[in-house]
This record gives C-alpha cells, structure tokens and sequence, in this order.
C-alpha cells in the first residue's frame, strides 16, 4: 500500500479499501490503522488529531509514549486508542477529572478495563493489524471482509 521509506513518523494517510476508508498512522515505529468512522455518529474519526499516551507514576512525573497514541474525532471529541479501538474521553468530560485518593501498600494496579487511570467509554472503532513486508507498508483487512451490498452500513 505504501512504501515505508515515504511513510515518516507522525504521518497518516486515509485510504479507500473496498467501501471503507481506513487511515494508517505511524507512530514511533509502529502502524496502526482505524476504520476512518467514528461508533459514535459516525464522524471522520482519522481526520482528527493525535496524541501520545501520556503517563504518571508519581505527582510531577509525566512520561509521553512515543509509540502509542490517541485520535479524537473532529465531530464530538470522542478519544480512540489507536492499538485497540477503545473509546476514552467523551463530549461533555472535562479534560482533566477528580479521583477519590488513597494510599495503599503494594503495587499501583490500573482501573479494570482503563488504562493510566483512564475509565473506557461505550464505543470501540474497529482497527485492523498492520505489517512491514519488503519495505511496503501493509493493512490485513482479511479477517474482517466486508458483506455484499453492505454500503451505507460499514465504512
Ligand atoms: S461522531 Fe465521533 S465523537 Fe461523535
């Protein structure tokens, strides 16, 4: 689809695939890529910005992943992770939210299901694995066909 060498890190490209648009995005050293349709209303999630996962194991450490991110649909500011299709923040969220604090001996564990302390939300977008095969940049969209006389319901 695309040769890795013109594929820079932080860029995307939203290609056609049968009847979906799908966008591939690099970050870091690894693709991931999306169905370009947002579970929510069906914006144009991969037309959205990106961001880097950003974690703290203490107050005043901050340690951005370079390696993995986040894209928030242009329409309504739903967060996807890009690796999973899972939904994080939503519209009507603040930006930054309030937690109960205690402390407890052992080892800090992560919210069932969240990450970084991050609670999901309702929607998952539908991601598809993505490979380097000679120096080409590949989307297996195989083990997801898409059904005969499916237009206007998947994108
Ligand atoms: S359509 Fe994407 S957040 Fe609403």
């Amino acid at each position: 689809m695309a040769k890795l060498d013109e594929f820079p890190t932080g860029e995307r490209r939203i290609v056609q695939v049968g009847q979906r648009t799908i966008g591939v995005f690099r970050v870091g050293d690894r693709f991931y890529a999306m169905n370009n349709y947002c579970p929510h209303m069906g914006g144009p999630l991969c037309e959205g910005r990106t961001k880097p996962w950003l974690s703290s194991a203490a107050p005043g450490e901050f340690v951005l992943d370079e390696q993995e991110a986040l894209v928030a649909c242009p329409w309504h500011g739903w967060e996807y992770d890009l690796a999973t299709g899972q939904s994080f923040l939503g519209p009507g969220e603040p930006p930054a939210r309030a937690y109960e604090v205690t402390v407890e001996r052992g080892t800090p564990e992560r919210i069932a299901g969240g990450r970084n302390g991050r609670r999901p939300g309702p929607y998952v977008a539908e991601t598809f694995p993505v490979h380097v095969e000679d120096s080409y940049v590949v989307v297996d969209t195989s083990s997801r066909p898409v059904a005969a006389g499916a237009a206007g319901g998947e994108r």
